[in-house]
């Protein structure tokens, strides 16, 4: 959605040439992303992805059809697209046959009849069926769709979704999605976005849900399996909150609009139109998700996880990065929107979490390697450093201008880049900036070196 051909990565033969004219080359099978090279596709910008889905949690047979509204960003030859497994029965572009290649890792590589033209919009319909592959990341954990005892945890940070679905698989391609999900009747689907429909026919139900603002493919989740669905209003929207039955009850989610409410004081209106979470039994994933308008959390969260989880609304939903290294920027600041939080409640201060923190010694703890926003590779994406030195850079800088100027710091950034695509260069401009300060070595010794900080 947002366009890749505007920040100039998409950069590649043609995507200068004039509209309707020049030659016709290949997209390329990757946007640059240091550590996932493959991860998106050059030469297209998705606006819309329409996912229509069967699963059937026995067999465990994902059966799909995908039809992906695209416009082309240079004159094409051919255009891959992200998918991993399954077997392709169809492929057509703008309703036509196409030829297909499945290339190495996750590509799929498609030519159409017709070359496409810079700046039209086309379609690309793909029919596939077969057992999803679960994803190992490099660092050990798994995602994607991922079978639990009643139906399967979808979760796709930051390479699960072509597991489940045929995308353009890059955080820089925001696009709107429609789900249309079948499963047994019984069986409840949670997918991003506003519930349209659910209807039951023959002993199964169809659930079709719309997320309309513009989202991550990683974002996109259908986690589906037995659970208790409430329906309500929260701010004027609908928020749809999912708890497995087979989970330990617990009334954490009652909290869950005076924390939206919260967030809104800090960083501005909730993005989108829709508001929740899922609750499921899945402890062989481990972690939450903060899939786009409903988090899916692994078991029952904590109060501090699901405050996390919300604050991804705005912070790495909303404002999203544009490369996987600057992962502190979702999770350092959710992490200090956790503490933010607790400090909101009278309970422990966000400076109190920072100073237990910094006077942990580095032999105790791993959490100073490596820099927050130099991970280094993508087996350290999830470390606890990112988290919990992230955080602390965001407190250290809170310290640093003061509360005024730190606060307006932290709403422009929301503001400015709503369902945008950021860096961390650009928060140090907004810093700077917003403070007048110089803070090149502020931010150089927080997240760049590798030792603990000792002055900024
Ligand atoms: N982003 C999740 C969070 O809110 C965590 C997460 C996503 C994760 N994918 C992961 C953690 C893979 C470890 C491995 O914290
Ligand atoms: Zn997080």
């Amino acid at each position: 959605m947002a366009g890749c051909a505007d920040r100039g990565v998409c950069a590649g033969p043609g995507q200068r040439g004039e509209r309707g004219s020049g030659q016709l080359s290949p997209g390329s099978s990757g946007l640059g992303d240091p550590y996932f090279p493959l991860a998106g596709n050059g030469g297209y910008d998705v606006a819309n992805y329409s996912l229509h889905l069967g699963y059937d949690p026995g067999s465990k047979q994902l059966s799909g059809s995908a039809l992906i509204t695209a416009t082309a960003t240079q004159n094409l030859s051919r255009f891959d697209l992200d998918l991993r497994g399954f077997t392709i029965s169809e492929l057509t572009v703008n309703g036509s046959p196409a030829t297909y290649e499945r290339a190495s890792g996750q590509e799929l590589v498609i030519t159409p009849s017709h070359g496409l033209r810079a700046g039209g919009s086309f379609t690309v319909s793909v029919a596939y069926s077969g057992v999803p592959q679960v994803v190992t990341d490099p660092d050990g954990s798994i995602e994607g769709w991922v079978p639990t005892a009643d139906g399967a945890f979808v979760v796709g940070e930051p390479q699960g979704s072509p597991s489940w679905y045929p995308v353009n698989d890059n955080p820089q391609d925001k696009a709107t999605f429609d789900f249309e999900v079948t499963v047994p009747e019984g069986l409840t689907v949670m997918a991003n976005g506003v519930l349209v429909s659910n209807r039951s026919a023959g002993g199964r139900t169809t659930w079709v849900w719309r997320e309309s603002d513009p989202m991550a493919p990683y974002l996109a989740t259908a986690t589906l399996g037995r659970f208790d669905l409430t329906v309500s209003q929260v701010g004027g929207i609908p928020s749809y909150i999912a708890i497995d039955p087979t989970l330990p009850s617990g009334n954490v989610f009652r909290k869950l609009p005076a924390i939206v409410e919260f967030y809104e004081s800090i960083y501005g209106p909730y993005p989108f139109n829709a508001v929740g979470s899922v609750a499921d039994n899945a402890p062989e994933v481990g972690y939450s998700l903060e899939t786009q308008t409903k988090p899916v959390f692994d078991r029952m969260p904590d109060e501090a996880t699901v405050a996390h989880e919300l604050s991804h609304m705005w912070l790495g939903d909303s404002v999203t990065l544009s490369q996987w290294p600057d992962i502190w920027l979702h999770e350092g600041f959710a992490t200090w929107s956790e503490w933010i939080w607790s400090e909101h409640n009278g309970q422990k201060s966000a400076q109190s979490y920072f100073d237990t923190l910094y006077n942990t010694p580095a032999s105790k703890t791993s959490f100073w390697t490596p820099p927050p926003g130099d991970p280094g590779n993508a087996a350290h994406l999830f470390d606890g450093t990112i988290y919990n030195r992230g955080a602390m850079t965001v407190q250290a800088l809170r310290q640093k201008v003061g509360d005024d100027t730190f606060f307006r710091i932290m709403r422009t950034w929301v503001q400015e880049n709503r369902y945008g695509n950021v860096t961390t260069p650009q928060f140090i401009a907004l810093a700077e900036k917003t403070s007048g300060m110089d803070l090149d070595h502020f931010f150089d010794v927080w997240l760049y070196r590798p030792e603990k900080p000792t002055s900024w």
